[in-house]
């Protein structure tokens, strides 16, 4: 076995690290360790150095220079070669490689870094057991927003404080889009589009634009916040596929921008852990946090809220959070990786969503015949639900496929808090009663 704590041993000789993955990130990190060398020493009092790399394509050019180090095609033997004293995992993807390689170097004794929330989101829980078994570290650091130092903060920066809530933008796709919707009042796949084409969005967006990316990291997030087992199955997501104008432009009238937000707390029913676009008020700093920006708020018994706000992606910004655990591991630092040990965890109890309280803002296109808004407003009624306004404008039309605009006219109901189960159970009473067309539109509200 390798030695365990900052690498070989002689915490003077060169901390010798393994890169399997020389993409965006991989090849960001080369060259940072390139051109902050000296930098990098001086702080250490050791040098960090690459001795071996892995990735698919032994010839492409990655504008960095790979010539100088041992050549892997298998990232699995390269997590465990002897010459490493770090492995760093850079490949992505929840299972293959990357789980094939991380796994073999915790077992070979070999402490691991990675930028990888897919592979974390799914496995944490096992590799952290893993890596504390072989007594190795496990960093993560780049795995949830990227450049925004979250899980050093959570892990060692909040002394005893518990925290209450963790919610925050964590992908800079969705931010973007929503973000260009309300300043330029353009459309959803316009705007998708147009961040394609700047490189922020993937070709197939999906993993992005429906949540899912974001439910990756808050559930990392949550697991550290309150002592649980990761569980990313038990996020309820909601993407901004279907956020149109037409919700912007009354938000944005109320004095609310949408954002896609992740939220945890712990509440008497277990975990409530939800990824959704949610109406945040203008002057919230939440709000403030706009374009490709991430942001994550901590609320703690002790320090009240913290805001972290940064970049959340991009090669260089997460090559610098994976650099941070690099230097974590040579100075010799031991923290478990998920802040406490897996033994003390427990299991994540999925909090439902039907006891969720709060306000709602909800969308409605009503079929234009006489009684339709009333026989709305009376479903709501029998639900309890006390409306804070309604809203009804020409100027909203119906922008869903399938909704004929003539026939029918976009009707805007804000709520007061209410239960999310009332909510449901008279929307579904309004559709039986056959006076609107299309689905409706229900986005919650948050007052932070
Ligand atoms: N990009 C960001 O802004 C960002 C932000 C936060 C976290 N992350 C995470 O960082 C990780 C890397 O992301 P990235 O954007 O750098 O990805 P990327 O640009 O797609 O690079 C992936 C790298 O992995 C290599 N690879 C793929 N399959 C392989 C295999 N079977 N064996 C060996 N190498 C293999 C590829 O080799 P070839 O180059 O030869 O094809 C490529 O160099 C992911 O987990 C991602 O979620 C990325």
């Amino acid at each position: 076995m390798a030695s365990h704590e900052s690498g070989n041993g002689d915490d003077r000789r060169p901390l010798r690290v393994g890169i399997s993955g020389l993409g965006t990130v991989g090849a960001a990190l080369i060259r940072i360790l390139t051109e902050d060398g000296e930098a990098i020493a001086r702080k250490l009092g050791r040098r960090v150095v690459v001795t071996a790399v892995s990735a698919r394509s032994r010839s492409r050019d990655r504008g960095v220079d790979i010539s100088g180090f041992t050549w892997f095609d298998d990232p699995v033997a390269l997590a465990k070669s002897e010459d490493i004293d770090l492995y760093v995992e850079l490949i992505g993807g929840e299972d293959g490689p990357a789980l094939a390689s991380v796994t073999a170097a915790l077992e070979r004794g070999t402490s691991v870094v990675t930028a990888n929330k897919a592979l974390l989101a799914r496995h944490g829980t096992a590799l952290a057991g893993l890596a504390e078994k072989c007594h190795v570290q496990l960093g993560f650091e780049a795995a949830v927003a990227g450049g925004i130092p979250v899980i050093k903060t959570l892990r060692e920066g909040l002394g005893s404080a518990a925290i209450t809530r963790v919610y925050g933008i964590m992908n800079g796709t969705c931010n973007y889009i929503l973000t260009r919707m309300g300043n330029e009042g353009i459309g959803f796949e316009e705007c998708l589009r147009d961040a394609q084409d700047l490189g922020y969005a993937e070709s197939d967006p999906t993993f992005d634009i429906e949540g899912f990316d974001t439910a990756h990291k808050l559930a990392i997030l949550a697991s550290l916040c309150f002592e649980t087992e990761i569980a990313a199955d038990q996020v309820m997501v909601e993407g901004i596929s279907r956020i149109t104008q037409a919700d912007i432009k009354v938000a944005a009238d109320l004095g609310y921008k949408i954002k896609l937000l992740g939220m945890a707390r712990k509440v008497e029913d277990g975990i409530e852990q939800r990824v959704h676009p949610t109406l945040v008020r203008k002057s919230s700093a939440i709000a403030g946090v706009d374009g490709v920006l991430n942001a994550v708020a901590l609320e703690t018994n002790h320090v009240q809220e913290l805001l972290l706000a940064g970049p959340g992606a991009g090669g260089e910004a997460t090559a610098a959070s994976v650099l941070s655990d690099i230097l974590d591991f040579a100075r010799g630092g031991h923290v478990p990786p998920l802040g406490v040990p897996v033994a003390e965890l427990d299991p994540c109890q999925r909090a439902p969503m039907r006891i969720h309280e709060g306000g709602y803002y909800i969308r409605l296109n009503a079929k234009d015949v006489p009684g339709a808004l009333a026989a709305i407003a009376t479903r709501m009624g029998e639900g309890n639900i006390s409306l804070e306004s309604v809203i009804q404008r020409p100027d909203l039309r119906a922008s869903e496929p399938g909704v004929p605009e003539e026939n029918s006219r976009t009707v805007v109901l804000i709520t007061h808090e209410t239960l999310e189960s009332a909510v449901r159970d008279a929307l579904e009473r309004i559709a039986r009663d056959g006076f609107i067309v299309g689905q409706p539109q229900l986005i919650r509200i948050e007052e932070f």
